[in-house]
């Protein structure tokens, strides 16, 4: 069989993109989701307002963009989930690929969660459930929160739409790389455009939306000194660029090798920023606008991650005119962009069983979603579900695609030495060229940032007990949950691939250069 026809049998079992646009608005649909629209509003609030753009850009050009060149390099150049691609790059690094692969399980059982609760807020805006105490319904009669700890008693109110955004996610991945996550990517970017862009401008014509404006942008220079404000804006571009957690290795192995991946990268890159701050001037506008009607200052309207969405936005919904379209638009706009995330961290787990154990779409599928719909819906559907979320999103991120990001780094440029290599890759069909500037950055200044948000973070996490949740309650969801995926990641490594996997995927053409 000559090479080419092996990488088109490749190519025919694993799945493929049909174009470069498709391939970008998979990318893009991956990276816009729930951190950019709950996420990124209040934690820029959070860290210095206007300032914190300096933190976000910086982490951006210096870590942001040049890690995700770095995962194209390594899904394009390798065509395989995390796991293959590295396998083939080095035997010895599977472990990292399946590493990403366990985040990646963690990420989709809580994700799934917060997906629901906005399905649940959507239908809820219609006739505004909430009454005047958006956030005693939010914890009380919609989550029924209990005292920390875990508990076994489901809640109906959250297992319903729980049920359905899971169904959702198995029609996605059973009909596949190009018939479920393209197709779905193709109509649910520009639907969001429409839904959150009719979210933004509705806000910004409210009263007391420029004060909102001036509450986010209104830079706190003093903040720049605070090494939690850079931690934040690492985490922050990280989660949100679905970068060093598989996803992109995944997404650009699916697609033709001719494919310019740096254009791609930039444009994917600006698209997730530039929604992030579209949704930090929606959401703002619309807190100044609470702030005024109710007479206070808007960092007093202004609440963390989850409650900004489900508690401050319910009740801007009851005040606003024209509140249930607000709403649903608001809402609406979170399940859309949450969905075509979801289906992107699922698929990394997806593709990696795929590769390693020759199973078809449905079986896969069947046998990774089942699982972590089951883990989703017992954990995060009983009326404990909010606690461990808080805790397992806190820990995952920080000490899990932060730290396998830093390893990562470390291991391609300093002890496989392979940056070159996968420079010369992305160049040969890249209209933006990589350099030296390149290397430097993902070997020198992105690890050295990274480490420095993680040694912070660890510091933090061990002097203080994370929102002094119980220990015992850290130590299972927090440190148990980041630890397990490590060790899963090396037990996953020593399981032997199938004989006929074929694992030098050089091209004629790389031989040829
Ligand atoms: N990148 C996805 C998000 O921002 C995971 O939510």
């Amino acid at each position: 069989m000559t090479q080419q026809e092996t990488h088109a049998q490749e190519a025919e079992r694993r799945g493929s993109f049909s174009s470069r646009r498709v391939f970008i608005l998979a990318a893009i649909g991956s990276a816009v989701g729930l951190g950019n629209i709950w996420r990124f509003p209040y934690v820029a609030y959070d860290n210095g307002g206007g300032a914190f753009m300096i933190p976000y850009l910086i982490a951006l050009l210096t870590a942001g963009i040049p890690f995700l060149f770095l995962d194209y390099a390594l899904g394009h150049r390798f065509r395989g989930s995390a796991p293959l691609s590295f396998a083939r790059l080095r035997r010895g690094t599977e472990g990292l690929g399946w590493w990403q692969v366990g985040i990646c399980f963690m990420i989709a059982i809580y994700y799934a969660a917060v997906i629901a609760w906005a399905l649940r807020y959507t239908l809820f805006s219609v006739t505004e459930a909430w009454g005047d105490d958006a956030a005693g319904f939010f914890t009380g009669e919609f989550l029924q929160v209990s005292d920390p700890g875990v508990t076994a008693e489901i809640v109906p109110g959250v297992l319903v739409p729980l049920l359905i955004v899971w169904a959702a996610v198995v029609v996605v991945m059973v009909a596949g790389v190009q018939k479920g996550i393209g197709a779905v990517s193709v109509v649910f970017i520009p639907l969001l455009v429409i839904t959150f862009g009719a979210l933004v401008v509705r806000s910004l014509f409210l009263p007391g939306a420029a004060d909102g404006l001036d509450a986010l942008f209104t830079p706190d220079w003093g903040a720049l000194a605070e090494p939690g404000v850079w931690g934040a804006a690492f985490g922050q571009i990280f989660f949100s660029l679905s970068i060093g957690f598989g996803i992109m290795i995944t997404y650009s192995s699916y697609v033709h090798r001719d494919t310019d991946m740096t254009g791609s990268g930039l444009v994917v890159g600006f698209a997730n920023s530039g929604f992030e701050l579209l949704a930090g001037i929606g959401v703002f506008a619309a807190l100044g606008f609470m702030a005024q009607a109710e007479g206070v200052a808007v960092d007093e309207v202004a609440q963390s991650g989850v409650g900004l969405a489900f508690i401050g936005f319910p009740a801007i919904i009851s005040e606003a005119p024209w509140g249930a379209f607000i709403g649903v638009c608001f809402f609406a706009s979170l399940v859309i962009a949450g969905l075509t995330s979801l289906v992107s961290v699922i698929e990394v787990v997806i593709s990696a069983v795929r590769d390693k154990f020759e199973l078809g779409r449905a079986q896969a599928a069947a046998l990774v979603s089942i699982p972590a719909a089951v883990l989703s819906v017992l954990l995060f559907s009983s009326t404990s579900g909010l606690h461990v979320l808080d805790i397992l999103d806190h820990f995952i991120n920080q000490f899990g695609i932060l730290l396998v990001a830093v390893v990562s780094m470390v291991v391609l440029a300093w002890v496989l030495k392979v940056l070159p290599l996968l420079q010369n890759h992305l160049n040969r069909n890249g209209s933006f060229r990589l350099g030296a500037l390149w290397r430097i950055l993902v070997s020198v200044v992105a690890p050295l940032a990274l480490t420095y948000v993680l040694l912070d973070g660890l510091w933090n996490d061990v002097r203080t007990r994370y929102e002094d949740y119980p220990g015992w309650m850290l130590g299972v969801f927090g440190w148990g949950a980041a630890g397990l995926v490590i060790v899963f990641g090396f037990v996953a490594a020593r399981l032997p691939w199938r004989k006929d996997t074929p694992m030098d995927v050089t091209d004629d053409e790389e031989v040829q250069a």
